[in-house]
């Protein structure tokens, strides 16, 4: 799309500037120095643009060219040549919940392993707590991921447990997000202990019924200690009858056969993927049908990599060079939560990415913004394209390559959300 001057071709100097629509304000963000647009422009994942600016016309990117053909806009912002990205895209999040594990994370950093057992306890707190206590602490982690670059989060259940407790979670996700997921299954709560066939009832039943509306994603932790091959896969067919996305939690503890259901349901994502075989980067990798056909649709299984979690946990990473050598479409997320992972922050999952997962500043950048959009299927977000949600951030900083190269430096000078300064 062009703006002003002549359909087709970049505004020039000269041209005749279309003026703004009434209704419609104008936001020039003007002398980027670097900007990331993803569009994969001559090879380059990245689209890297030097010396660029960007329309933003309601709430939407509307132009993307050199600065010195920028179209005249209401307002502008002078990025002063720094870098300018596409805002994060946090495609893991559990941050309806209460309490926290601060005890448990310094027994592990003793030496203590971490088992997912603690999940019990942060579900008996959230059962104890209010809405407006499980509201605060989304609005809390929201905007901790806003002013970190986030502009896109999902947000997931799964620390209610009962019907009650997973649509009130997610109602209240819901207020936060378009990207909402049912983790009914995240592990057996307690009063089902010695009954998990009776819990797989319950998930498949009513709590998916209050869930649903609610709802786009279903989840399942399809691990040992959590729940099997066989429970995940009628669990995740229940939500895909009633048509919800399938996710996966897998393949983080231990090896497992999670990875290949994911494949076999077609889930959007499977996520972790720290134990893997031969067979299940094959299995990932053969899938990949294409990261995004012509109408939009994403046809591939994403391995959704959590460095926050082996981090946390302080177990092995996942091996990203693996994964991506062998042509699977990988995203980095937060996977923020109290257990195993609490951090908001995206830009130190590609600290990490970077520096434990042997992945290039490039291709972790791209993870955490237009391979976040391909975990979650949209093509709105995680790029800085025409029609894309005008959703950004202004480093302080000239390239991307600071955000591992300057790790726990509060590199987000500004982010603009649908357009807005935030
Ligand atoms: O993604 N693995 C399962 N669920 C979370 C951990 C939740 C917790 O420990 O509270 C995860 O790491
Ligand atoms: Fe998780």
């Amino acid at each position: 799309m062009s703006v002003g001057g002549f359909p087709g071709r970049p505004v020039r100097p000269g041209d005749p500037v279309r003026p703004a629509s009434r209704n419609t304000t104008s936001l020039l963000v003007d002398n980027i120095g670097e900007l990331v647009t993803n569009d994969g422009r001559g090879g380059d994942p990245l689209g890297v643009r030097r010396d660029a600016a960007v329309l933003i016309e309601d709430g939407q990117v509307a132009w993307v060219g050199p600065a010195r053909y920028a179209p005249a806009a209401d307002r502008r912002i002078d990025a002063g040549g720094a870098a300018v990205l596409p805002g994060f895209v946090d495609s893991h999040a559990h941050l309806v919940f209460a309490g926290d594990r601060a005890a448990e994370f310094a027994a592990r950093m003793a030496g203590e392993p971490y088992t997912g057992g603690g999940i019990r306890t942060t579900v008996g707190a959230t059962r104890a707590a209010s809405d407006d206590d499980l509201r605060a602490t989304v609005r809390r982690l929201r905007a901790e991921m806003l002013r970190q670059g986030t502009t896109t989060v999902e947000i997931k259940s799964g620390y209610g447990l009962s019907v009650a407790d997973e649509a009130r979670s997610l109602r209240i996700a819901a207020e936060f997000s378009e990207d909402t997921t049912f983790l009914g299954a995240h592990v057996v709560p307690a009063e089902y202990a010695d009954r998990p066939d009776d819990y797989v009832g319950l998930v498949c039943g009513p709590m998916l019924a209050a869930a649903a509306p609610h709802a786009r994603w279903i989840d399942v932790f399809c691990e040992r200690g959590a729940f099997d091959v066989d429970h995940a896969r009628a669990i995740l067919a229940c939500g895909q009858a009633v048509g919800l996305g399938v996710r996966v939690h897998a393949n983080q503890l231990g090896p497992g056969p999670g990875v290949q259901l994911a494949v076999e349901l077609g889930a959007a994502s499977v996520d972790h993927c720290t134990h893997l075989s031969d067979a299940d980067v094959d299995a990932l990798a053969s899938h990949r049908i294409g990261c995004m056909c012509p109408d939009g649709e994403h046809t591939t299984t994403v391995a959704t990599l959590l460095p926050g979690a082996e981090f946390s946990t302080r177990s092995p990473y996942p091996d990203a060079r693996r994964l991506l050598d062998a042509g699977v479409t990988v995203a980095l997320a937060t996977d923020c939560n109290p257990g195993s992972s609490y951090t908001s922050s995206m830009p130190f999952c590609v600290a990490l990415a970077v520096r434990e997962m042997r992945m290039t500043p490039a291709e972790a950048v791209w993870a955490a913004t237009a391979g976040g959009a391909a975990a979650l299927r949209r093509t709105d977000v995680g790029r800085l394209t025409p029609g894309a949600r005008a959703d950004l951030m202004i480093l302080d900083a000239p390239t991307h390559l600071h955000l591992a190269y300057r790790p726990g430096v509060p590199l987000i000078r500004q982010v603009l959300h649908n357009g807005v300064p935030r």
